[in-house]
């Protein structure tokens, strides 16, 4: 199946001059083919410079706010997000879940208001250290219980999640390509058949330009949710072209 690579910008770069240089370098190191679908993901004020500059690679936004419009001081609809182009919107990260105390019972409000919209939900899932440490089973059972509220009352749509362990988000350690390849494959297993058909599960966590290769070549692992690495776009038109050879 085609690769996912979604661009988590986070809360980067620092002006809309910047985004927009990193934008189109970026853009211009995607392949005119449709070997590999590609997704930026900028901070909500650039959304629309970024979205501007692209043609061959999607809309992403970082995060996406239940309600329609009214009084919610801070957040940014999936009414607002669309138009500006925004085809898919990250929910639940773990730094979402960790700064802003985002609870599964929000983050699955966030699903399937995004899902209602017609925006692609991606969502995010994964184990702290704590638990990782007593093995992998332990791992499957925690992200087990984060998708089955996360998912709560999906049965169909486009979707996709990012198992993304919170030990190696941002630490230049990431998981060994194997056992994300094993947890993917089960993270595939919990999900509703229906919802499974247009799914893709993608692997976030100090995936760079070095070791893509090693985990995109396993064809359990369909994308990458890469932060650090898409903001340099050297580093991440490399990572495009890896993806591409496995598309
Ligand atoms: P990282 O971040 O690639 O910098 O580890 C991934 C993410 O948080 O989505």
């Amino acid at each position: 199946m085609k690769k996912l690579l979604i661009a988590n910008w986070k809360a980067n770069p620092d002006s809309p001059a910047h985004a927009l240089a990193l934008a189109r370098k970026i853009h211009a190191g995607i392949p005119l083919g449709k070997d590999v679908d590609v997704v930026i993901a900028p901070p909500f004020p650039f959304l629309q410079l970024v979205g501007g500059a692209l043609t061959r690679a999607e809309l992403g936004a970082q995060d996406l706010f239940w309600e329609d419009l009214g009084p919610y001081t801070g957040e940014v609809s999936w009414r607002q997000l669309k138009h500006f182009g925004v085809k898919y919107a990250i929910v639940g990260h773990s730094e979402r879940r960790a700064l802003a105390g985002e609870t599964d019972e929000m983050i699955n409000k966030k699903v399937r208001a995004a899902l209602e919209a017609g925006i692609a939900p991606v969502l995010c899932v994964g184990e702290p250290k704590e638990v990782r440490k007593n093995g992998i089973a332990a791992a499957k059972r925690y992200v087990a219980a984060q998708l089955e509220k996360d998912l709560d009352g999906v049965r169909k749509g486009r979707v996709a999640i990012a198992y993304e362990p919170i030990w190696a988000i941002g630490t230049g350690t990431p998981d060994s390509p194997r056992s994300a390849a094993e947890m993917i494959h089960y993270i595939r297993g919990r999900v509703p058949r229906e919802v499974r058909k247009r799914l893709r599960v993608l692997y976030g966590g100090s995936l760079m330009a070095a070791n893509a290769d090693a985990f995109l070549k396993e064809p359990e692992i369909e994308g990458a949710l890469v932060g650090g690495a898409s903001l340099n776009p050297r580093d991440f038109i490399k990572i495009i072209n890896i993806a591409k050879h496995y598309g």
